[in-house]
């Protein structure tokens, strides 16, 4: 069988991109019969981000009904909070002593953050946790607390795919023994990289994301239309390729209507016309989702409960794995 495993980061409302790049694609994954899911809230990752506590403890709420509203069968899918499984913090420590130091060094996250204060004039390190820099060792330990095999992200996230197989392949080596599944990325072209309002990434982190619920139909219908388009006028043909919105479009349409889009856009229909087409389009998807994200979210003792019930599915996977571990590394009991 197939393990896919994937995670979000619980410091804000869910956007599009973790929607298409993420949940989607996941949720898709699950339902096949042969696959075993693990879909987790990565709480501790948030606050390496947040050292806000009520924006986290929303956050968590949030993701996780999003999760449900989107279609998570909890009876089949193991889910979870990353802060319920003691088992990955103990790994990241197992994890963090085989890792080089050179290879965190290069880590995209922690490098911007560096190049950052270089560029200001700044001690390169102003402003940087060790949190910040083990981010890679904390992602890995997720992965390989499961033997998950595939692992649907973002584009943005290759890189510490990479990294959690470099630090696996080398605690399998020092070991002498295969103790980790190496994991794979699974990626889907179309939605990569899903642009934002500004045609940047959408990222939480540039403010200029779409949200998938939060603010209901009006904030969707608002952050569509604030989408930057260029200056061509109605009747002038628009190119396909440089616009955002046909990229956001595609993400969401079937193969024969985002054609269709996309010659419309050529025979010049407006960009105000097209942004009401991509309305329609996400909306009808997203309605019928946010009405039981809606009844959702009024229900966190329900929440609780699943998120309960999934702790104890995934510790009984991690808690063995870690016994296993503890002894190959020399930390066994002495009889
Ligand atoms: P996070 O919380 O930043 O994003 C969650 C998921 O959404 C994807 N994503 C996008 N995909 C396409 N286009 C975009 N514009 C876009 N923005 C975000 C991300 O690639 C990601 O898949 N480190 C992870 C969380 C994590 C994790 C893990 C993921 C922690 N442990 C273990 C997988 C396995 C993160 O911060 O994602």
């Amino acid at each position: 069988r197939t393990r896919v495993l994937t995670g979000i980061t619980t410091t804000g409302t869910p956007h599009l991109g973790n929607y298409a790049g993420a949940i989607r694609p996941a949720i898709a994954a699950s339902r096949r019969e042969d696959v075993d899911a693990f879909f987790f809230m990565a709480d501790y990752h948030a606050l390496i981000k947040s050292d806000d506590p009520a924006r986290v403890a929303r956050s968590r709420l949030e993701i996780a009904a999003s999760w449900l509203a989107c279609g998570l069968d909890p009876e089949r899918v193991t889910f979870y909070r990353q802060s319920d499984i003691p088992e990955i913090p103990e790994l990241t420590w197992l994890l963090t002593c085989v890792t080089a130091k050179g290879l965190l060094n290069r880590a995209h996250a922690y490098k911007a953050a560096v190049d950052r204060n270089v560029e200001t004039g700044e001690d390169p390190d102003a402003g940087v946790t060790a949190g910040l820099y083990m981010y890679p060792v904390l992602m890995a330990a997720d992965i390989l607390a499961f033997d998950a095999h595939k692992v649907p992200v973002g584009r943005d996230q290759i890189q510490h795919l990479e990294m959690a197989r470099d630090i696996a392949q080398r605690f399998n080596h020092i070991y002498g023994e295969d103790f980790f599944v190496l994991p794979e990325v699974q990626i889907e072209e179309q939605v990569a990289t899903l642009p934002g309002l500004d045609g940047r990434k959408m990222s939480k982190s540039y403010d200029n994301t779409i949200p998938l619920f939060a603010g209901g139909a009006r904030a969707l219908r608002e952050a569509v239309m604030r989408i930057v388009t260029d200056s061509r006028l109605p009747g002038e043909p628009k190119d396909p390729e440089s616009s955002s919105l046909y990229t956001l479009y595609r993400a969401f349409a079937s193969d024969t209507d985002a054609a269709a889009f996309r010659s419309a856009l050529e025979s010049g229909l407006s960009w105000g016309e097209a942004k009401q087409a991509l309305f329609d389009l996400l909306e009808g998807q997203i309605a019928p989702m946010r009405e039981r994200y809606d009844a959702l979210i009024a229900q966190p003792a329900h929440i609780e409960a699943i998120l309960q019930d999934g702790a104890r599915k995934a510790r009984a996977i991690a808690t063995p794995k870690m016994a296993r571990l503890r002894d190959a590394v020399g930390l066994g009991s002495h009889v």
